[in-house]
């Protein structure tokens, strides 16, 4: 095992994390932080008050939204903008994103930038570009489905697996960790990503969605060992789920087959009215739409 870098280093493994590290995962989780069945961090006594209590966005505050160009994350920043916030949109293309442009020229708080969540590289540009300068919420909203037919058992789509968990999986723990420190240096101090029900093992009833399911699983245990990780630089790590909303994400024949199905403009202000909801002491959960602690 090598030594530790300096916090000043790229890799920001400090001698504590590195030390826990080499005790192993095991007891390095257990002394630090125990999660229960229910999807929700535990709360250990050590808590401040002021880790207990809530920092919504308001206005001034920035957020950093991924795949702000159609659906949910345009919803995001439409209604973000509404509260006066600043936004840093990034979508992959931003010439063809007519209407986050419109919204853009309605609200100069928005700035569009070109990101895509694959491109590694990409994301240290962009965090090159925004160094030094606070961001309120990290928001990992950009994500894949893969093609329910391409992940029919007995028929699976193996190269759409890679592609499916390069966005859902890899994209966001990156993001989180190019812009650490911007989310570190400000206010609010959290990284959101946006999960699924589907990613619940306890919650599945019926086989299908093997790729997409499998990444917002292993999304949500990205988060969880994120929020443990961030916790002593109190950093707040959150998971969210819309419901099955009718964006592009459901086509039809599907989207007309879910009766409950939800709008992005609500689905939206529910994850929003979550987003605030996240304190230090509950950093890790798994909130629901409709405020429940997912299980696992
Ligand atoms: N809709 C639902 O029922 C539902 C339910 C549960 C969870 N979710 C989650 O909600 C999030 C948003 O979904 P949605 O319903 O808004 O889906 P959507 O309408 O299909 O939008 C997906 C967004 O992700 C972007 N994206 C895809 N690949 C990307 C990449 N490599 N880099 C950057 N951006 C990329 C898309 O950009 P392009 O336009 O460039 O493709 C688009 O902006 C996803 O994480 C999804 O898993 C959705």
């Amino acid at each position: 095992m090598t030594k530790p870098h300096d916090d000043n280093e790229q890799s920001h493994v400090d001698r504590r994390e590195f030390m826990a590290a080499a005790a192993g995962m095991a007891a390095a989780v257990l002394a630090a932080h125990e999660t229960n069945a229910a999807g929700h961090a535990s709360t250990p006594a050590n808590f401040a008050p002021e880790d207990r209590v809530a920092r919504p966005v308001s206005a001034g505050s920035r957020i950093l939204i991924t795949g702000a160009n159609r659906g949910l994350g345009f919803e995001f920043a439409r209604q973000y903008a509404e509260l006066d916030t600043r936004i840093i949109a990034t979508c992959r293309t931003p010439d063809k994103a007519t209407a986050l442009q419109e919204l853009a020229a309605d609200n100069p708080g928005i700035v569009i930038e070109k990101l895509d969540v694959t491109d590694l590289e990409n994301i240290d540009e962009l965090a090159t570009k925004y160094a030094g300068e606070p961001i309120d919420v990290l928001l990992n909203n950009a994500g894949i489905g893969g093609g329910a037919e391409n992940q029919i058992f007995g028929k699976l789509n193996y190269p759409v697996f890679f592609e499916v968990m390069s966005v859902n999986v890899v994209g966001p723990i990156k993001m989180c960790e190019a812009f650490r420190k911007n989310v570190e240096a400000s206010n609010l101090k959290k990284m959101i990503t946006v999960s699924s029900s589907q990613g619940s093992i306890a919650e599945v009833m019926m086989p299908m969605l093997y790729w997409y399911r499998s990444s917002k699983a292993a999304v949500n245990m990205q988060m969880v060992n994120l929020a443990l990780q961030m916790r002593r630089r109190k950093v707040i790590v959150g998971l969210v789920t819309p419901g099955a909303t009718a964006t592009d994400f459901i086509p039809e024949p599907f989207r007309s087959r879910i009766p409950s199905i939800r709008q992005p403009e609500v689905a939206a202000a529910d994850m929003m009215r979550n987003i605030d909801r996240f304190t230090l002491e509950n950093s890790g959960s798994y909130f629901n739409y409709d405020d429940t602690v997912l299980p696992w």
